[in-house]
């Protein structure tokens, strides 16, 4: 068993880090995501089971939970230098004429230039070993935890060598996508928690985090560009660097072009400017590179940056426009934001009508006014944001915003708690959180429920059909059908969508509950662990914050959530009307057991004992009474006597619950 169980740990880590490559460093997934946790999750039970074979290049190790106490500072092996700018052809062609001196057959490659710091890396035998900070350039800070953290940084490289392998040295640049700083802020603006300005800054902010399982749920990214002492690998120019990159299974940004001359380089540059904003990234200009290493060594260095490189920047997108007035939106928690109501103007791709104002403190830091010109921008290229007014051109007609004392959908009070920026709603019926609930609710990753769209929910809640989360299970067709805009037929639809909603599971459920803090993340590791809502309510504090992903905020909003007796009674109510409060248990059958025999001994808590052995013949297993050298693994819980000790003396595999359940698919 021991020998098989370590072919199949092998197995597992070798078919997960080819997964991963395929769906983070190509983009070209070949597993589906439930196939993946599926067998991240049989691994982490084996690893559970055998610590010893747990190595720093398994998939099960990206999870962060390294808690440091300090950065420890580290000695750059070569300084990382900066790049000269360019704003406009002339800058390029001035740059073009000083290559051309010397190297007058110098062809350019172009990199997007993407925009969020540099990180470098190290591996030794192949394996990562350090991952640092750019700092001053000469030392930087040592983030190896966090790095590892980064799906699309290779934990151990391709390609044969192995062991063999010569250290190697990459840099490249850590990002945050947009779509994740969008989401990130969007729950940090619910949470009343300061908001990250940008991409870069919420990258270098997840990267700088002590807890690294932190930086784990922040979905970070990573493009490598550069390869140190190139030469001892074989590759003479910056386009051989970037394909042995991908051959080592880091992810490249493909973007990359390659000219002859600086008049094909200066009219793609500017065609880029165009498309800037059609990356899922932030790219702040492009970097044109001598891509002949000889050539490079020939041009050199001046004191801060290299000869043959040379940055060229798109110019900053901002625009002006009127402000006509200042919408308050209340949310799920009840946090007011004040969003900034606008003369639509045209700005980085689109025309914008509206922009967040995030809060009172941020309106009063930058007197802004209502009839104010204003000058706004793109946080991460997607979140319009009002930057600054334009004072000069006040007519005394402006008026100073007051945040309201009463909340202006319900007439509830306005409340502040000290340290936060947020002003928030305390009123638990105000009809805007109560919307904001359910469109979260049935929203994709919660319990998905297609035809419920806020329109919709609108009307439901002003005819009074639906309060909260626990009446949409009660619907009647015919009173749906009689709604304007509705009609038999979508109400059908809609009754079938919220039945086929019931099943499905623990973990989207637990997200559509909206706990304070847990993301869909958190919600799939809880589901995972726990299997049902009723043993995560007996949970404490404590037990939850061992898990991966769950630190102590996520655990108090958890706790605090099981205390409220309007959530009891909404979870009362839904389990009443047959949505499923566990991980699904009679999941298709399966071939998770297959070939393996298990005995099941001692009192169960989650299942009774018939249940479990189900479970295991329904996922292809077969079941035994007794004990012998042929059973695979022992099920035990609690007071299990003699079967387990027998096990025990056999050296057979033994599974408390928790670990039984982790197996199982969700
Ligand atoms: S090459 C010596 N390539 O831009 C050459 N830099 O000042 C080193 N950056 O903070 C840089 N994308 O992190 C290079 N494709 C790219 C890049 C890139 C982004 C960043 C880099 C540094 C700054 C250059």
């Amino acid at each position: 068993m021991t020998n098989m169980e370590k072919k199949r740990l092998e197995e597992l880590k070798t078919l997960l880090t080819r997964a991963g490559y395929e769906y983070y460093a190509l983009d070209n997934p070949s597993m589906t995501d439930a196939e993946y946790d599926r067998l991240l999750r049989e691994l982490r039970a084996i690893e559970e089971r055998r610590p010893d074979w747990i190595t720093p290049d398994s998939p099960t190790q990206r999870v962060g939970g390294a808690v440091a106490e300090q950065f420890v500072k580290v000695r750059h092996k070569e300084a990382l230098l900066s790049l000269d700018n360019a704003f406009d052809a002339a800058d390029l062609r001035e740059f073009d004429r000083r290559v051309r001196a010397v190297a007058p057959q110098a062809r350019y490659v172009v990199e997007l230039k993407i925009d969020g710091l540099t990180v470098a890396l190290s591996y030794e035998k192949a394996a990562l070993t350090r991952g640092a900070t750019r700092g001053d350039g000469v030392t930087g800070e040592e983030i190896t935890g966090n790095v590892r953290t980064i799906r699309s940084v290779p934990l151990r490289l391709r390609g044969g060598e192995g062991e063999a392998m010569p250290p190697v040295d990459v840099r490249g640049e850590g990002f945050m996508p947009k779509q994740s700083f969008a989401a990130l802020n969007r729950e940090r603006e619910e949470e009343g928690q300061p908001l990250f300005a940008n991409p870069r800054n919420a990258a270098a902010g997840s990267l700088r985090q002590l807890d690294s399982a932190v930086t784990a749920s922040r979905k970070l990214d990573f493009f490598a560009y550069q390869l140190l002492e190139a030469d001892r690998w074989g590759v003479a120019a910056q386009t051989e660097v970037l394909a042995r990159l991908r051959e080592w299974g880091f992810k490249v940004n493909p973007e990359f072009r390659l000219f002859d001359d600086i008049e094909a380089v200066i009219d793609y540059c500017l065609s880029m400017e165009d498309k800037r904003h059609s990356f899922s990234y932030d790219i702040d200009g492009l970097v044109v590179k001598v891509d002949d290493f000889a050539q490079q060594r020939e041009l050199g260095f001046t004191a801060k940056s290299p000869r043959w490189a040379i940055a060229y920047k798109f110019p900053a997108e901002q625009a002006e426009t009127l402000l006509l007035e200042i919408e308050l939106n209340v949310g799920r928690t009840g946090v007011l934001t004040p969003t900034a109501v606008l003369r639509g103007v045209p700005l980085a791709g689109s025309v914008v009508g509206r922009a967040t104002l995030h809060n009172l403190d941020n309106i009063r830091a930058k007197d802004i006014r209502v009839g104010d010109h204003v000058v706004i921008h793109k946080a991460g290229d997607v979140i319009p944001e009002v930057l600054r007014s334009v004072p000069e051109k006040r007519d005394g007609t402006e008026t100073v915003f007051l945040m309201p004392e009463i909340c202006p959908a319900c007439g509830g009070p306005v409340t502040r708690k000290e340290n936060e920026a947020a002003h928030r709603c305390g009123n638990v019926d105000c009809p805007s959180r109560q919307r904001e609930a359910l469109i979260h609710f049935v929203s994709r990753d919660a319990m998905n429920i297609a035809g419920l769209g806020p329109a919709v929910l609108w009307q439901l809640q002003t005819e009074g059909l639906v309060r909260d989360a626990g009446d949409l299970y009660s619907l009647e067709e015919e009173r749906l059908a009689g709604l304007e805009r509705l009609g038999a037929k979508s109400a059908r639809n809609l009754l079938d969508a919220v039945e086929e909603s019931k099943k499905r599971g623990l973990g989207p459920l637990l997200f559509a509950l909206g706990i304070r803090n847990v993301g869909i993340k958190a919600a799939k590791t809880l589901a995972a662990h726990y299997g049902s809502l009723e043993s995560l309510r007996r949970a404490g504090a404590e037990e939850l914050q061992n898990l991966p992903d769950i630190g102590a905020i996520m655990a108090e909003g958890i706790t605090d959530f099981f205390r409220d007796e309007r959530q009891l009674d909404l979870i009362a109510r839904l389990e009443r009307a047959g949505v499923l409060m566990a991980e699904e248990k009679a999941a298709p059958a399966g071939t998770l057991f297959a070939g393996r025999t298990v005995v099941v001994t001692g009192t169960l808590t989650r299942w009774s004992r018939q249940e479990a052995e189900a479970l295991i013949e329904a996922h292809g297993g077969k079941t035994a009474s007794a004990v012998s050298k042929n059973t695979s693994f022992v099920l035990y819980g609690d007071k299990a006597g003699s079967k387990l000790e027998k096990a025990r003396t056999l050296g057979i595999p033994l599974y408390g619950e928790d670990e039984f359940a982790a197996l199982l698919p969700p």
